[in-house]
């Protein structure tokens, strides 16, 4: 499985020193929730940010999610400041395509993401072209939001179509993820796990990272077995 703190609920006057406490933390990713104030109403940070960010946590898969209307101008920026996924909304209709074909033709992985108001079978003619599918289990544009469980369905959906159709993309969700959503989200099928108030808001980042990979690998053993990441 995978465990991704998002950058967005750490404390934005010390990225560098947020982002070596995810580096040391046992994560396996760092979530990177790229807002244009217009796809969603608010605004986090851009490329400059991720690049200034991407020496303090070498070892981390940079995730990052764009929440943004017009992502065609600011791929090659992200894939120059560190990203190793791109994540683009599958409400922006006709642009996915091109959008996902140009994500690998820069030779990074793949993610689509489907708000909470949006039918998950608005993702399904992509799922053979991708890495990623992001469930958002929330409205994006803010951190600290309470999980809407009316998206546990389209999970299982998901889960059902990868299994069907042996694919292999991950299965993420991200927002209101705790230790008791994240579980019933791993029950429901997701295999990669975004949480920026539960963990960063945390005492220790270490504890939390580790007690939240102890929970969902009781809720489903077999991502336990998951040693090796998809990606
Ligand atoms: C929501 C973002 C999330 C957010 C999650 O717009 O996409 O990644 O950081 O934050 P929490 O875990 O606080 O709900
Ligand atoms: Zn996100």
């Amino acid at each position: 499985m995978i465990i991704a703190p998002s950058l967005l609920a750490s404390d934005f006057s010390r990225f560098g020193q947020e982002a070596r406490r995810a580096a040391r933390s046992g994560a396996d990713w760092l979530h990177l929730d790229i807002m244009d104030g217009q796809f969603v109403p608010n605004i986090s940070f851009g490329p400059a940010v991720v690049a200034a960010v991407r020496p303090h946590a070498r070892n981390l898969f940079f995730d990052v999610h764009l929440m943004c209307g017009q992502p065609e101008i600011l791929l090659e920026p992200f894939v120059k400041a560190g990203a190793d996924l791109i994540t683009v909304h599958v409400e922006l209709g006709e642009k996915v395509p091109p959008l996902l074909w140009k994500i690998k033709s820069l030779g990074k992985k793949v993610g689509l993401a489907v708000n909470p108001p949006t039918a998950i079978t608005a993702a399904q003619p992509y799922l053979d072209q991708i890495d990623l599918l992001l469930v958002m289990t929330v409205n994006p544009g803010f951190g600290g939001q309470s999980f809407i469980h009316e998206c546990l369905p389209k999970i299982q959906q998901a889960d059902a179509w990868r299994r069907g159709q042996k694919l292999n993309f991950h299965l993420e969700v991200d927002g209101g993820i705790t230790n008791q959503t994240a579980a019933e989200c791993a029950r429901a099928g997701a295999d990669a796990f975004v949480a920026g108030t539960s963990l960063f808001g945390a005492r220790s980042l270490t504890t939390a990272v580790t007690k939240m990979r102890k929970i969902v690998c009781a809720a489903d053993p077999a991502l336990a077995d998951l040693a090796v990441p998809l990606l």
